[in-house]
């Protein structure tokens, strides 16, 4: 299968109360299945992608480091179609143009809610 073909990850739409977080419920992750979701909210402008690792959540913004433009976020891989850049699960460049890893946010885990801290 191409690499650009591969199924999108799922998408949430989350409308949070608070200006500079979300929240995402846990319930959201199936083990084996559903390791990272597409987050969009309306406080940025493009996606965060929340990643599942063990007990840890990683949210990576989804806005190329070369020219900002939206990326497209698979099972394994994180792509521009711009000009080809990617990047793994950690936001880290695999392949440039782009030079600089993804903006993380901080995450932290209450009562089976992760708290994305937008700021
Ligand atoms: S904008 Fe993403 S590689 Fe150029």
């Amino acid at each position: 299968m191409l690499e650009s073909c591969a199924t999108p990850l799922p998408l949430l739409k989350v409308a949070g109360s608070k200006d500079q977080e979300v929240e995402v419920g846990t319930e959201n992750f199936i083990p084996g299945k559903v390791t990272a979701l597409v987050i969009r909210t309306r406080q940025m402008e493009n996606d965060i992608l929340l990643v599942k690792n063990g007990e840890e959540y990683k949210a990576l913004y989804l806005k190329c480091t070369h020219e900002g433009v939206n990326l497209t976020a698979t099972a394994n891989k994180i792509y521009c179609p711009s000009h080809g850049s990617s990047f793994d699960m950690n936001g880290k460049v695999l392949k440039e143009p782009a030079l600089r890893p993804l903006k993380t946010f901080r995450t932290e885990l209450i009562n089976n809610q992760v708290i994305i801290h937008l700021s």
